[in-house]
């Protein structure tokens, strides 16, 4: 039996992904930029093991099944294929914050996933090669590969490090808002906004034009001039999801107050922008200075749980156990 223990954490779109590569593969439709935050971390132990006759595959404690097992499956069945093996392994998965909260897992999860197994099937994958592995899982998790600020550009087999975490003097404050029902996961959310939504073509038009934006601004350290450009990425991709048919609307009325706090306290001088992904939380991009009072006056908004602070973080990497 050989086993490898993988640690990724979450990465935040600062510039967003939605959408698929007409050239299928889980490619991706238009340009993203993110931060790998030092939170919302997934640890994954996998072990190759001869005695096993399917996999294994355990999550937060219990055993998966149907798609998100599938999911997993999919991948273990690329790594047999590369290190010409034919033997099962068991994946157990846990996150350090908590699942139920709607709060995004898949970026952590199939990065640490994928540089557990690819070690636990004894190859040496390259930082591109396993980022490109992860991507087929879910593509945002090819970004939770490198630290700091990272692309992924359109149809790019895997993402790329931009900037390291100490670019920009910020913190990530992750609102936790109320949860509502079961959300539509982003995998179904943006087939549906691209088979329906009017406003989808306009989105892929107008994607690369707020990335390009995002990183140069991010490059020339204009923090203001890069949250303008991320507050108007997730905007433009919340109303193409809004405009599909049946609507897909993730934004609450918690979410909404958060937004009008989140302007308030720029118009009061805080340097604070916020994005929202497939989830009505909200994430605030904040001055590392003004991060304790911003999330002061977040926690105190009516329907917000709770505020998580992350620090820009490290790319996934292996653990000795
Ligand atoms: C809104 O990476 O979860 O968070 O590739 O289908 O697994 P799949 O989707 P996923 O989508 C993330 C979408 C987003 C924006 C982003 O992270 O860029």
């Amino acid at each position: 039996m050989t086993t490898a223990t993988a640690i990724a954490c979450s990465n935040i779109a600062l510039a967003k992904y939605w959408g698929k590569s007409p050239r299928g593969r889980n490619l991706t439709a238009v340009p993203s930029l993110s931060l790998t935050l030092s939170g919302l971390r997934t640890r994954t132990t996998v072990s190759v093991d001869a005695t096993l006759s399917e996999d294994r595959v355990e999550l937060g404690g219990s055993v998966a099944s149907g798609r998100a097992r599938e999911r997993v499956v999919g991948l273990l069945d690329e790594l047999r294929t590369l290190s010409r093996s034919r033997r099962f392994a068991s994946v157990a998965s846990h996150n350090d914050f908590p699942t139920a909260s709607g709060l995004a897992s898949s970026a952590s999860g199939f990065a640490a996933l994928a540089l557990a197994a690819q070690a636990a099937f004894g190859l040496s994958l390259s930082r591109a090669e396993v980022s490109a592995l992860a991507r087929r899982g879910s593509a945002s998790a090819a970004r939770s590969l490198f630290p700091g600020f990272v692309e992924l550009l359109a149809e790019a087999e895997s993402a790329e490090p931009v900037a390291p975490g100490e670019q920009l003097d910020v913190e990530m404050l992750v609102a936790v808002t109320t949860l509502g029902p079961k959300e539509t996961g982003s995998t179904d959310g943006m087939r549906h906004t691209q088979a329906t939504s009017p406003y989808y073509p306009a989105w892929v038009t107008a994607a690369p034009v707020l990335f390009a934006e995002a990183k140069q601004a991010l490059l020339a350290r204009d923090l203001e001039r890069l949250g303008a450009a991320m507050e108007h990425s997730t905007l433009l991709m919340h109303a193409s999801m809004m405009a599909a048919r049946p609507a897909l609307i993730y934004l609450r009325d918690s979410t909404l107050r958060v937004m009008e706090c989140v302007r308030q306290l720029r118009a009061a001088g805080s340097a604070a922008f916020f994005t929202m992904d497939a989830g009505p939380h909200v994430k605030v991009l904040v001055e590392r200075a003004n991060s304790a009072r911003v999330s002061a006056a977040l926690a105190a908004i009516p329907g917000v749980e709770r505020v998580l602070a992350s620090a820009p973080g490290p790319g996934a990497f292996l653990v000795e156990e």
